[in-house]
């Protein structure tokens, strides 16, 4: 099982992750969306890192080579990806159940495509905002069902489940790790889960993109299909490259259908609409899996740093509460004792560009903070939401 290894400096010596890169002049959606250059853009989720050496140098061959056209999935990727999943989650996965795809916004699109307009999806708020739109893009209706909030932590709340599921809900879309909230869903949660879905007869989008990701040393991932047959015949997993090695812009992601019937209908509304990965994409994607693990523990050592930095923080600023950050490099805090209604636009006129916890569809006075950045910026940032929160 993929466990959070304990980090050697080593390790972390290894890769730079202080420098700050000036991202400006690359297009980047992060770095453009203010127009005072003074902002720090912490909101959508790519990181001001770049990615492993051996994927830089992948996509340097690939472009040298010259012809772009039409490309299939490279069997050396299906079988590194395999062995990955085995080794990690020793989940045995078939060739045959993979469905490889420019993006996993798409696929939530898809899975919602799936229902009759009569149907219904269930999800837990907050959450990632494309899962509170894609229903809608669809026409299908979207029943929300709040987290519970224990302290600082967030929860599933079966109770609340229960008595919002319908007899026209044939599916819930599960955020784990969860964007915004932080959490690993632990295996009793998850395996109540399971119970529910298979009760209610509902199939489940299981986004796991972050999975790569966890920072707890105590928590580990577990693939919410790996809990059951049951389970994972009514699942459609949701995995990339994407967020752990920082390649979202290239587009290469996959869903995981055991069930053939489940497979075919998710492939038949992905039909004429869904593009194909791209050649870029699939040389990336491949050389993170082949040879990005020592860069990925090295993120890892280097983001958990960071979070040690938004803890610390956090202990010191009376009135803002910190969930604790299990995995993701996104951190959802808190404002709402210090009686702000927006402190997201607080903070923009302090210089931090955070997105407002509102678009997850939390109560007012939260706000999301991606901090894959170097540390010195955070701590720049950090400072600036402090003055933000005196003034
Ligand atoms: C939970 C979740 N799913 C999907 C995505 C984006 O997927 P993609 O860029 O592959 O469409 C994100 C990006 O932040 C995310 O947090």
């Amino acid at each position: 099982m993929l466990r959070c290894e304990p980090f050697s400096m080593q390790t972390i010596m290894a890769y730079d992750f202080d420098t700050l890169i000036d991202r400006r002049n690359s297009d980047s959606d992060k770095w453009r969306k203010y127009a005072d250059p003074e902002v720090i853009p912490m909101w959508v989720a790519d990181m001001d890192f770049r990615s492993p050496p051996e994927v830089i140098d992948a996509l340097k061959v690939r472009a040298e080579h010259g012809i772009f056209g039409y490309v299939a999935p490279p069997p050396a990727l299906t079988e590194c990806l395999l062995e990955r999943l085995q080794q990690y989650y020793h989940w045995s996965v078939q060739p045959e159940w993979l469905v490889w795809l420019p993006g996993l916004v798409s696929a939530l699109n898809v899975c919602c495509r799936m229902l009759t307009p009569e149907q219904a999806v269930l999800t837990t708020t907050p959450v990632y905002h494309p899962f509170l739109y894609a229903p809608d893009n669809m026409n299908r209706a979207l029943i929300r069902v709040p987290l519970a909030l224990d302290g600082s932590r967030w929860q599933m709340d079966f109770e609340r489940l229960e008595a919002a599921v319908t007899p026209q809900t044939r599916l819930f879309m599960l955020c784990n790790p969860h964007n915004p909230v932080g959490r690993v869903y632990d295996r009793e949660e998850l395996t109540a889960l399971a119970e529910f879905c298979q009760r209610h007869d509902v199939l489940i989008c299981s986004d796991e993109i972050h999975c790569e990701l966890v920072l707890d040393l105590e928590r580990r991932h577990w693939p919410l299909a790996t809990l059951g047959e049951d389970i994972a015949a009514r699942s459609i997993t949701l995995m990339a490259p994407s967020k752990t090695f920082n390649l979202a812009g290239l587009y290469c992601g996959f869903a995981i259908i055991p069930d053939a019937k489940v497979r075919h209908q998710f492939n038949r509304a992905t039909a004429g609409i869904v593009g194909h990965v791209n050649s870029m994409g699939y040389a990336a994607a491949l050389a993170a899996y082949q040879y990005g693990e020592p860069w990925r523990q090295a993120l890892l050592a280097y983001l958990r740093g960071s979070r040690d930095l938004l803890q610390q923080w956090a202990a010191n600023t009376p009135g803002v509460q910190l969930s604790p950050l299990e995995a993701t490099y996104l951190a959802w805090i808190d404002c709402r004792e210090r009686g702000l209604d927006n402190p997201a636009a607080v903070f923009e006129r302090f210089k931090v560009g955070v997105h407002d916890g509102r678009i997850f569809d939390a109560p007012p006075g939260f706000v999301r903070l991606n901090f894959a950045c170097p540390h010195s910026r955070l701590q720049t940032a950090l400072e600036r939401i402090s003055q933000a929160l005196d003034g």
